[in-house]
Protein backbone atom coordinates (compact mmCIF):
# COMPACT_ATOMS: atom_id res chain seq x y z
CA UNK A 1 0.00 0.00 0.00
CA UNK A 2 1.37 3.28 -1.13
CA UNK A 3 0.23 7.22 0.00
CA UNK A 4 -0.96 8.72 -2.95
CA UNK A 5 -1.19 12.59 -3.05
CA UNK A 6 -3.22 13.79 -5.75
CA UNK A 7 -3.04 17.32 -6.08
CA UNK A 8 -5.09 19.26 -9.08
CA UNK A 9 -6.20 22.52 -10.37
CA UNK A 10 -9.24 22.87 -11.88
CA UNK A 11 -11.56 25.90 -12.88
CA UNK A 12 -14.68 24.46 -13.72
CA UNK A 13 -14.73 20.95 -12.25
CA UNK A 14 -13.73 18.26 -14.97
CA UNK A 15 -10.03 18.15 -13.79
CA UNK A 16 -10.95 17.71 -10.19
CA UNK A 17 -14.03 14.60 -11.42
CA UNK A 18 -10.49 13.01 -13.30
CA UNK A 19 -8.57 13.33 -10.35
CA UNK A 20 -11.21 11.72 -8.22
CA UNK A 21 -11.79 8.92 -10.47
CA UNK A 22 -8.15 8.37 -10.47
CA UNK A 23 -7.93 8.62 -6.78
CA UNK A 24 -11.11 6.19 -6.76
CA UNK A 25 -9.13 3.65 -8.83
CA UNK A 26 -5.80 3.88 -6.61
CA UNK A 27 -7.85 3.28 -3.44
CA UNK A 28 -9.43 0.15 -5.47
CA UNK A 29 -6.21 -0.67 -5.85
CA UNK A 30 -5.15 -0.70 -2.00
CA UNK A 31 -3.61 2.68 -2.04
CA UNK A 32 -4.64 5.66 0.39
CA UNK A 33 -4.94 8.93 -1.51
CA UNK A 34 -5.28 12.28 -0.63
CA UNK A 35 -6.53 14.67 -2.84
CA UNK A 36 -5.87 18.62 -2.37
CA UNK A 37 -7.01 21.27 -4.63
CA UNK A 38 -3.40 22.67 -5.85
CA UNK A 39 -4.03 26.45 -5.47
CA UNK A 40 -1.74 27.69 -2.62
CA UNK A 41 2.09 26.49 -2.56
CA UNK A 42 1.24 24.06 0.47
CA UNK A 43 -1.07 22.13 -1.38
CA UNK A 44 1.61 20.03 -2.89
CA UNK A 45 4.01 20.20 0.14
CA UNK A 46 4.68 15.86 -0.47
CA UNK A 47 5.92 15.30 2.84
CA UNK A 48 4.45 12.03 4.18
CA UNK A 49 3.69 10.60 0.77
CA UNK A 50 5.23 7.99 -1.06
CA UNK A 51 4.08 9.04 -4.67
CA UNK A 52 2.61 12.08 -6.20
CA UNK A 53 0.08 12.74 -9.20
CA UNK A 54 -0.56 16.63 -10.03
CA UNK A 55 -3.53 17.86 -12.65
CA UNK A 56 -4.28 20.36 -14.11
CA UNK A 57 -6.89 21.97 -16.94
CA UNK A 58 -5.54 24.51 -19.88
CA UNK A 59 -7.23 27.81 -20.11
CA UNK A 60 -6.00 30.28 -22.80
CA UNK A 61 -3.12 27.90 -24.02
CA UNK A 62 -1.86 27.64 -20.63
CA UNK A 63 -1.98 25.59 -17.05
CA UNK A 64 -2.93 28.21 -13.75
CA UNK A 65 -0.01 29.93 -13.10
CA UNK A 66 -0.66 29.37 -9.44
CA UNK A 67 -0.46 25.73 -10.20
CA UNK A 68 2.67 26.47 -12.00
CA UNK A 69 3.68 28.18 -8.96
CA UNK A 70 2.89 25.22 -6.34
CA UNK A 71 5.12 22.93 -8.75
CA UNK A 72 7.73 24.84 -8.97
CA UNK A 73 8.33 25.78 -5.17
CA UNK A 74 8.23 21.39 -4.70
CA UNK A 75 9.43 20.46 -7.74
CA UNK A 76 12.59 18.48 -5.74
CA UNK A 77 10.11 16.50 -3.28
CA UNK A 78 8.03 15.74 -6.02
CA UNK A 79 10.59 14.50 -8.46
CA UNK A 80 11.93 12.40 -5.53
CA UNK A 81 9.01 10.42 -5.88
CA UNK A 82 7.25 7.72 -8.47
CA UNK A 83 4.93 10.95 -9.88
CA UNK A 84 3.26 11.54 -12.95
CA UNK A 85 1.06 14.80 -14.52
CA UNK A 86 -2.07 15.01 -16.44
CA UNK A 87 -3.45 17.89 -18.32
CA UNK A 88 -6.85 18.66 -18.95
CA UNK A 89 -8.22 20.61 -22.49
CA UNK A 90 -10.37 20.65 -25.31
CA UNK A 91 -7.01 20.15 -27.76
CA UNK A 92 -6.20 16.96 -26.08
CA UNK A 93 -9.77 15.62 -27.92
CA UNK A 94 -8.28 16.76 -31.77
CA UNK A 95 -5.00 18.40 -31.56
CA UNK A 96 -2.37 16.42 -29.90
CA UNK A 97 0.62 18.41 -30.55
CA UNK A 98 -1.25 21.29 -29.19
CA UNK A 99 -2.07 19.39 -25.70
CA UNK A 100 1.47 18.17 -25.58
CA UNK A 101 2.34 21.97 -26.01
CA UNK A 102 1.09 22.81 -22.88
CA UNK A 103 2.50 19.97 -20.98
CA UNK A 104 5.95 20.68 -22.66
CA UNK A 105 5.57 24.78 -21.25
CA UNK A 106 5.09 23.51 -18.20
CA UNK A 107 7.38 21.19 -17.73
CA UNK A 108 9.78 24.08 -18.89
CA UNK A 109 7.90 27.04 -16.60
CA UNK A 110 8.01 24.65 -13.51
CA UNK A 111 11.39 22.38 -13.96
CA UNK A 112 9.63 19.26 -13.10
CA UNK A 113 9.98 16.58 -15.60
CA UNK A 114 7.30 14.23 -14.83
CA UNK A 115 7.79 10.36 -15.21
CA UNK A 116 4.98 10.27 -16.72
CA UNK A 117 2.08 12.68 -18.41
CA UNK A 118 -1.01 12.65 -20.35
CA UNK A 119 -3.50 14.76 -21.88
CA UNK A 120 -6.90 14.00 -21.34
CA UNK A 121 -10.11 15.54 -23.29
CA UNK A 122 -12.27 17.37 -20.60
CA UNK A 123 -15.58 18.98 -20.84
CA UNK A 124 -17.87 21.71 -22.50
CA UNK A 125 -19.96 22.98 -19.40
CA UNK A 126 -22.48 25.80 -21.73
CA UNK A 127 -24.41 25.95 -19.83
CA UNK A 128 -22.65 26.55 -16.47
CA UNK A 129 -20.20 29.31 -18.22
CA UNK A 130 -21.55 33.00 -17.91
CA UNK A 131 -22.71 34.81 -20.99
CA UNK A 132 -19.49 36.40 -21.58
CA UNK A 133 -17.48 32.84 -21.30
CA UNK A 134 -20.35 30.67 -22.97
CA UNK A 135 -20.29 33.24 -26.31
CA UNK A 136 -16.59 33.33 -26.47
CA UNK A 137 -16.36 29.13 -25.98
CA UNK A 138 -18.99 29.07 -28.72
CA UNK A 139 -17.06 30.88 -31.16
CA UNK A 140 -13.91 29.21 -30.32
CA UNK A 141 -15.08 25.98 -30.59
CA UNK A 142 -17.20 26.75 -33.93
CA UNK A 143 -14.45 27.77 -35.15
CA UNK A 144 -12.15 24.71 -34.96
CA UNK A 145 -15.67 22.87 -35.86
CA UNK A 146 -16.46 21.82 -32.79
CA UNK A 147 -19.85 21.63 -30.70
CA UNK A 148 -22.17 24.68 -30.26
CA UNK A 149 -25.34 23.50 -29.18
CA UNK A 150 -25.45 26.17 -25.71
CA UNK A 151 -28.45 24.88 -24.59
CA UNK A 152 -26.42 21.68 -23.08
CA UNK A 153 -23.00 20.73 -21.99
CA UNK A 154 -20.81 17.80 -23.61
CA UNK A 155 -18.54 15.64 -22.02
CA UNK A 156 -15.09 14.45 -23.64
CA UNK A 157 -13.60 12.25 -21.19
CA UNK A 158 -12.81 8.90 -21.99
CA UNK A 159 -13.46 7.53 -18.83
CA UNK A 160 -11.52 3.88 -19.32
CA UNK A 161 -8.52 6.17 -19.88
CA UNK A 162 -8.07 7.43 -17.06
CA UNK A 163 -8.58 4.40 -15.01
CA UNK A 164 -5.60 3.42 -17.49
CA UNK A 165 -3.50 5.91 -16.73
CA UNK A 166 -4.40 4.78 -12.67
CA UNK A 167 -4.22 1.53 -12.77
CA UNK A 168 -0.66 2.49 -14.88
CA UNK A 169 0.78 4.01 -12.18
CA UNK A 170 -0.59 1.97 -9.65
CA UNK A 171 1.24 -1.04 -11.33
CA UNK A 172 4.93 0.56 -11.38
CA UNK A 173 4.32 1.22 -7.39
CA UNK A 174 4.03 -2.16 -6.62
CA UNK A 175 7.82 -3.02 -7.60
CA UNK A 176 9.23 -0.20 -5.44
CA UNK A 177 7.21 -1.11 -2.35
CA UNK A 178 8.21 -4.68 -2.73
CA UNK A 179 11.78 -3.44 -2.95
CA UNK A 180 11.53 -1.22 -0.03
CA UNK A 181 10.12 -4.40 2.09
CA UNK A 182 13.44 -6.67 0.72
CA UNK A 183 15.71 -3.69 2.35
C1 LIG B 1 -12.08 30.46 -20.85
C2 LIG B 1 -11.64 29.11 -21.32
C3 LIG B 1 -10.46 28.98 -22.02
C4 LIG B 1 -10.05 27.73 -22.47
N1 LIG B 1 -8.89 27.66 -23.19
C5 LIG B 1 -8.51 26.45 -23.69
C6 LIG B 1 -7.33 26.35 -24.48
O1 LIG B 1 -6.60 27.31 -24.71
N2 LIG B 1 -7.01 25.12 -25.00
C7 LIG B 1 -7.80 24.02 -24.77
O2 LIG B 1 -7.47 22.96 -25.27
N3 LIG B 1 -8.90 24.08 -23.98
C8 LIG B 1 -9.27 25.27 -23.44
N4 LIG B 1 -10.39 25.35 -22.67
C9 LIG B 1 -11.17 24.13 -22.39
C10 LIG B 1 -10.85 23.56 -21.00
O3 LIG B 1 -9.53 23.10 -20.93
C11 LIG B 1 -11.83 22.41 -20.73
O4 LIG B 1 -13.13 22.96 -20.63
C12 LIG B 1 -11.50 21.63 -19.47
O5 LIG B 1 -12.43 20.60 -19.31
C13 LIG B 1 -11.47 22.54 -18.26
O6 LIG B 1 -11.18 21.79 -17.11
P1 LIG B 1 -11.81 22.22 -15.71
O7 LIG B 1 -13.30 21.93 -15.81
O8 LIG B 1 -11.13 21.39 -14.72
O9 LIG B 1 -11.54 23.68 -15.53
C14 LIG B 1 -10.82 26.58 -22.20
C15 LIG B 1 -12.00 26.71 -21.45
C16 LIG B 1 -12.41 27.95 -21.00
C17 LIG B 1 -13.68 28.07 -20.22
Amino acid sequence: MSRILIAYASFDGQTRRIAERIGATLMDAGHAVTMRPAVEGPALAAAGHDAVIVGGAVRVGHHSRALERAVRAHASQIASRPNAFFSVSLSAANNAAAAQGCIDAFVRRTGWTPQRSASFPGALPYTRYNPFIRLLMRFIVGRAGGDTDTSRDYEYTRWEDVERFAREFAARLVPIAANTIRR
